[in-house]
């Protein structure tokens, strides 16, 4: 259990207390994902030369990747303060409404897994995004009249781990929709040295990278890796990390060579033994290992399939032969 937890990339409470330090704070501390970091640069100064709020944003991807810390470094180099909520939060269009009516000029407006808007809050959202006005329903039945209230202009963020529940009428009303990708072993390795100064953890290089390669190319998973090895090494050593204690508690966190945590293996093998490698739908393989669907859906199919261990198909899922020899199985044909 505890190392299920310590190895999902949902964030818990106990990330969330030293998430500030180690978050980068603006957008030349925030590594990787040059592509995206190159225009949102542009559109950013463009904007703020123009005086006017950065056009709506959209990031997706799977969790852990920097879409929260992105938003926020959008808001500081925009200049503006950042107001954060999440769709699940937002129960009522009044609920929108109390939120879009207290910000300010070009004030970002965060919205946490905006897949999982209400219909009606989104049909507010609407002209609130498109023209910065709300139309609110006063009063009820015969004295019912809707009112118009202005908005201050404003940037909306969004952030979802599936873009492909987004309403088509919601994504086309970001002007930047943008994609997070995985990141590459030096790119994590990077981020946990920088982690690691920031926590004031003496690391080399070599232990790094090998967290680095484990991290199922996510900078969350690579942290909590890191301040769980620290864990070890402060305890039962003289707190330095090198590549050797970086081996040892990552085989004491049971990540194996590839990064694959106990989930990713009976998912797998559950394929494999239960199911001949596939195809198998979703759900099956979910009720067989026993566990959730969104959560093998979000959190451990969209690296498997990264890495070619795992295929989509029309009728279901299979196992590749990578999976196969990583688990040194021989492929029945
Ligand atoms: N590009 C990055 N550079 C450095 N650290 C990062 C980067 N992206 C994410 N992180 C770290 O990973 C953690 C998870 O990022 P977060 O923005 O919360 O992910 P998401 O919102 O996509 O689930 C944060 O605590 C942050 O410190
Ligand atoms: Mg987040």
């Amino acid at each position: 259990m505890e190392e299920d937890r310590l190895l999902s990339s949902e964030s818990t409470l106990e990330d969330q207390g030293l998430d500030h330090s180690i978050r980068p704070a603006d957008l030349d501390h925030y590594i990787g994902q040059n592509p995206i970091k190159e225009n949102l640069k542009i559109f950013i100064q463009a904007a703020r030369e123009r005086s006017e709020p950065l056009d709506h944003v959209l990031l997706y991807g799977p969790p852990g990747l920097g879409k929260t810390t992105l938003a926020m470094i959008i808001a500081t180099e925009m200049g503006v303060n950042i107001r954060t909520t999440s769709g699940p939060a937002l129960e009522r269009p009044g609920d929108l409404a109390a939120v879009l009516s207290s910000l300010e000029p070009c004030d970002v407006l965060f919205i946490d897994e905006i897949h999982r808007l209400s219909r009606n809050v989104e049909e507010v959202l609407y002209p609130a995004m498109e023209d910065f006005f709300l139309d609110i329903v006063l009063g009820k039945d015969d004295t019912a009249h809707s009112v118009r209230l202005n908005l201050p202009p404003f940037t909306l963020v969004g952030a979802t781990t599936r873009a492909g529940y987004l309403s088509p009428p919601l994504r086309d009303r970001f002007g930047v929709i943008s994609r997070l990708q995985f990141y590459s072993p030096d790119e994590l390795s990077l981020i946990v040295k920088r982690t690691a100064s920031v926590l004031g953890t003496s690391i080399d290089q070599e232990a790094c990278l090998e967290i680095a390669r484990r991290s199922r190319g996510t900078p969350r998973i690579a942290n909590r890796l890191l301040k769980r090895i620290r864990d070890f090494a402060q305890v039962e050593m003289d707190g330095r990390i090198d590549k050797t204690v970086a081996r040892t508690g990552l085989e004491r966190l049971q990540v194996d060579e590839a990064g694959l945590d106990r989930v990713d293996h009976q998912l797998l093998k559950g394929i494999i033994e239960k199911f001949g490698g596939g195809p198998v739908g979703l759900d099956t393989i979910a009720a067989a290992i026993g566990e959730e669907r969104h959560t093998i859906e979000d959190v451990h199919e969209p690296y498997l399939l990264q890495i070619g261990y795992i295929q989509r198909t029309p009728r279901g899922r299979i196992v590749t032969e990578h999976a196969y020899k990583h688990f040194n199985i021989r492929q029945e044909d």
